[in-house]
Protein backbone atom coordinates (compact mmCIF):
# COMPACT_ATOMS: atom_id res chain seq x y z
CA UNK A 1 0.00 0.00 0.00
CA UNK A 2 1.34 3.48 -1.04
CA UNK A 3 -0.18 6.61 0.73
CA UNK A 4 0.54 10.32 -0.05
CA UNK A 5 0.26 13.06 2.61
CA UNK A 6 -0.43 16.33 0.69
CA UNK A 7 -0.37 19.62 2.08
CA UNK A 8 0.34 23.38 0.62
CA UNK A 9 3.69 24.06 1.41
CA UNK A 10 5.05 20.16 2.31
CA UNK A 11 7.13 21.91 5.00
CA UNK A 12 4.66 22.16 8.02
CA UNK A 13 1.83 19.55 8.23
CA UNK A 14 2.09 16.58 5.55
CA UNK A 15 5.98 16.13 6.77
CA UNK A 16 4.77 15.22 10.08
CA UNK A 17 1.71 13.44 8.46
CA UNK A 18 4.47 11.61 6.53
CA UNK A 19 6.84 10.90 9.64
CA UNK A 20 3.93 10.27 12.05
CA UNK A 21 2.51 7.50 9.59
CA UNK A 22 6.01 6.00 9.00
CA UNK A 23 6.45 5.49 12.60
CA UNK A 24 3.18 3.37 12.89
CA UNK A 25 3.79 1.20 10.00
CA UNK A 26 5.71 -1.44 8.81
CA UNK A 27 7.62 -0.32 5.63
CA UNK A 28 8.07 -3.68 4.15
CA UNK A 29 3.88 -3.11 3.43
CA UNK A 30 3.34 0.31 3.30
CA UNK A 31 5.66 2.96 1.49
CA UNK A 32 4.60 6.34 3.06
CA UNK A 33 5.65 9.86 1.44
CA UNK A 34 4.28 13.55 1.08
CA UNK A 35 4.12 16.17 -0.94
CA UNK A 36 2.99 19.85 -1.80
CA UNK A 37 0.20 21.73 -3.86
CA UNK A 38 2.39 24.57 -4.62
CA UNK A 39 6.27 24.51 -4.83
CA UNK A 40 7.58 27.03 -3.01
CA UNK A 41 10.04 25.58 -1.18
CA UNK A 42 10.97 22.55 -2.90
CA UNK A 43 14.24 20.76 -1.66
CA UNK A 44 13.86 22.47 1.54
CA UNK A 45 13.93 20.30 5.11
CA UNK A 46 10.42 20.45 7.02
CA UNK A 47 9.95 23.46 9.05
CA UNK A 48 12.00 24.14 12.43
CA UNK A 49 9.23 23.58 14.49
CA UNK A 50 7.35 20.72 12.41
CA UNK A 51 10.88 18.85 12.94
CA UNK A 52 10.80 20.16 16.77
CA UNK A 53 7.75 18.80 17.60
CA UNK A 54 8.54 15.76 15.82
CA UNK A 55 11.53 14.88 17.82
CA UNK A 56 9.67 15.75 20.69
CA UNK A 57 7.69 12.65 20.15
CA UNK A 58 10.69 10.51 18.89
CA UNK A 59 10.09 11.03 15.51
CA UNK A 60 12.68 12.08 12.73
CA UNK A 61 11.63 14.01 9.82
CA UNK A 62 14.69 16.05 9.41
CA UNK A 63 16.29 14.32 5.94
CA UNK A 64 13.16 14.83 4.43
CA UNK A 65 12.54 17.53 1.62
CA UNK A 66 9.86 19.05 0.36
CA UNK A 67 8.52 18.30 -3.19
CA UNK A 68 5.68 19.41 -5.32
CA UNK A 69 2.54 17.17 -5.72
CA UNK A 70 2.16 16.01 -9.67
CA UNK A 71 -0.29 14.01 -11.70
CA UNK A 72 2.01 11.22 -11.81
CA UNK A 73 1.00 10.75 -7.88
CA UNK A 74 -2.33 9.62 -8.86
CA UNK A 75 -0.40 6.26 -10.74
CA UNK A 76 2.11 5.55 -7.46
CA UNK A 77 -0.31 6.34 -4.91
CA UNK A 78 -3.39 3.93 -3.73
CA UNK A 79 -4.34 6.69 -0.85
CA UNK A 80 -3.70 10.12 -1.23
CA UNK A 81 -4.76 12.08 1.75
CA UNK A 82 -5.43 15.94 2.00
CA UNK A 83 -4.86 18.27 5.17
CA UNK A 84 -7.61 20.78 4.17
CA UNK A 85 -10.19 21.59 2.17
CA UNK A 86 -8.29 23.56 -0.29
CA UNK A 87 -5.39 21.38 -0.86
CA UNK A 88 -8.44 18.85 -1.42
CA UNK A 89 -9.92 20.66 -4.33
CA UNK A 90 -6.44 21.00 -5.35
CA UNK A 91 -5.59 17.69 -5.90
CA UNK A 92 -9.05 17.18 -7.03
CA UNK A 93 -8.45 19.72 -9.85
CA UNK A 94 -5.34 17.89 -10.83
CA UNK A 95 -7.21 14.29 -11.17
CA UNK A 96 -7.79 13.26 -14.97
CA UNK A 97 -10.73 10.64 -13.85
CA UNK A 98 -12.77 8.94 -11.39
CA UNK A 99 -10.15 6.49 -10.69
CA UNK A 100 -7.73 9.01 -9.75
CA UNK A 101 -10.38 11.53 -7.12
CA UNK A 102 -11.58 8.78 -5.98
CA UNK A 103 -7.84 8.31 -3.90
CA UNK A 104 -8.35 11.50 -2.27
CA UNK A 105 -9.74 12.11 0.96
CA UNK A 106 -9.36 14.53 3.87
CA UNK A 107 -7.23 13.24 6.44
CA UNK A 108 -9.42 14.07 9.33
CA UNK A 109 -12.01 12.60 7.60
CA UNK A 110 -10.44 8.78 9.21
CA UNK A 111 -11.62 10.77 13.17
CA UNK A 112 -14.87 11.19 14.70
CA UNK A 113 -14.21 15.51 14.44
CA UNK A 114 -16.28 17.80 13.52
CA UNK A 115 -13.62 20.38 11.22
CA UNK A 116 -12.15 17.65 9.45
CA UNK A 117 -9.73 20.69 8.69
CA UNK A 118 -6.05 20.31 9.66
CA UNK A 119 -5.07 24.21 10.14
CA UNK A 120 -2.10 25.43 8.77
CA UNK A 121 0.51 26.09 11.40
CA UNK A 122 2.60 28.07 9.38
CA UNK A 123 2.01 31.57 11.14
CA UNK A 124 0.87 30.31 14.16
CA UNK A 125 3.32 29.75 17.53
CA UNK A 126 5.11 26.44 18.14
CA UNK A 127 1.46 25.58 20.07
CA UNK A 128 -0.03 25.20 17.05
CA UNK A 129 2.51 22.78 16.19
CA UNK A 130 1.84 20.48 18.98
CA UNK A 131 -2.11 20.38 18.14
CA UNK A 132 -1.28 19.60 14.62
CA UNK A 133 1.07 16.74 15.87
CA UNK A 134 -1.60 15.44 17.96
CA UNK A 135 -4.55 15.69 14.91
CA UNK A 136 -2.79 13.70 12.62
CA UNK A 137 -1.76 11.28 15.15
CA UNK A 138 -5.02 10.37 15.92
CA UNK A 139 -5.65 10.03 12.66
CA UNK A 140 -2.46 8.06 11.61
CA UNK A 141 -3.61 5.46 14.21
CA UNK A 142 -6.81 4.70 12.37
CA UNK A 143 -5.24 4.39 9.27
CA UNK A 144 -2.44 2.03 10.84
CA UNK A 145 -5.17 0.01 12.52
CA UNK A 146 -7.00 -0.91 9.26
CA UNK A 147 -3.30 -1.53 7.29
P1 LIG B 1 2.04 23.53 5.04
O1 LIG B 1 2.19 25.02 5.59
O2 LIG B 1 1.08 23.60 3.88
O3 LIG B 1 1.49 22.79 6.21
O4 LIG B 1 3.42 23.08 4.64
C1 LIG B 1 2.57 26.10 4.78
C2 LIG B 1 3.90 26.34 4.56
C3 LIG B 1 4.29 27.44 3.79
C4 LIG B 1 3.32 28.26 3.26
C5 LIG B 1 1.99 28.00 3.47
C6 LIG B 1 1.62 26.90 4.22
N1 LIG B 1 3.70 29.39 2.52
O5 LIG B 1 2.82 30.14 2.09
O6 LIG B 1 4.89 29.59 2.28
Amino acid sequence: MNILMVCLGNICRSPLAEGILKHKVDSAHTYVDSAGTAGYHVGYPPDSRSIKVAQENGIDISQQRCRKFTVCDFDSFDLIYAMDKSNYSNIIGLARNKKDSEKVTLLLSEINVKNKEVPDPYYDSEDGFEKVFQMIDKACDVIAARL
